[in-house]
């Protein structure tokens, strides 16, 4: 059998990482990127075969490295890295906007752009790990629901694009998930919680690998996965 490649956004650490190591089990050779050389090396130690990049996907030229580094064929691009930040809207400040739209919107679609072609070659599959929040965003977390309700619509309308040319898209849409960035949000909400009641990044990496096992005729648009307690 041919062999079987992946690049995971935001690998370093939380679902991504939890992505990598899934589509690794699956046969896939795994590239991983985020800024944080240490984490990504750190998670490639784990994964036999494993490629770590370093470059921030915030700028273009971070888009260019990671696109360059990308394999020829790409059967999985998981889109995982992505920021958060707290606040009410009419406090946020517009630098504040740009700087979660660029990650959470501008990146993933500039990236799966210069990654097309590789992803035709293998009728490759764009994976958008998104937010509950896109669906139904709460007070203080206005900018980055309106930044993943943004990245929904564009999957929406990317995979009409592509799917003619054999490319699939799916958007998972996770609840709270013990991760760092979820430690970031329950600080800045100035909450404490039972952890076990909130995803483990497993929950979601194996979703995705689900989705993913299917063969290429069978599309899986949109998944959301929440606690089954409310947190
Ligand atoms: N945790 C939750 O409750 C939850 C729920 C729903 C959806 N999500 C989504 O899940 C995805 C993964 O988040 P997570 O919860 O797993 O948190 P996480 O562990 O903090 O992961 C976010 C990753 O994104 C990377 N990243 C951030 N900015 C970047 C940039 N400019 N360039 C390259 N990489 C960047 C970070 O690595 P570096 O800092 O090293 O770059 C980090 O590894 C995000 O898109 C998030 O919105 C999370």
């Amino acid at each position: 059998m041919a062999p079987r490649f992946a690049l995971v956004t935001g690998a370093g650490s939380g679902i991504g990482r939890a992505c990598a190591a899934v589509l690794a089990e699956d046969g896939h050779r795994v590239t991983l990127v985020g800024r944080r050389l240490a984490l990504l090396e750190a998670a490639a130690a784990a994964i036999p075969g494993a490629l770590a990049v370093a470059a921030d996907l915030a700028t273009d030229a971070g888009v260019g490295t990671v696109a360059d580094a990308a394999p020829e064929r790409l059967d999985v691009l998981v889109h995982a890295a992505g920021a958060f930040r707290y606040g009410p809207l009419a406090e946020m400040p517009t630098a504040a906007w740009r700087a979660l739209d660029a990650v959470n919107l501008h990146a993933p679609f500039a990236l799966t752009a210069r990654c097309l072609p590789a992803l035709r070659r293998a009728g490759g599959t764009v994976v958008f790990v998104n937010s509950t929040a896109a669906l139904r965003g709460g007070p203080n977390a206005g900018a980055y629901a309106a930044s993943k309700s943004a990245l929904k619509a564009a999957a929406d309308v990317l995979r009409q694009e592509v799917n003619p040319l054999g490319v699939r898209v799916l958007s998972i849409f996770p609840g709270r998930t013990d991760t760092p960035m979820q430690d970031e949000v329950l600080a800045a909400e100035n909450r404490t919680v039972d952890r076990s009641t909130l995803l483990d990044p497993a929950d979601v990496a194996a979703m995705i690998g689900a989705a993913l096992r299917l063969p290429r005729r069978a599309e899986v648009t949109d998944i959301t996965v929440r606690p089954t307690q409310p947190v």
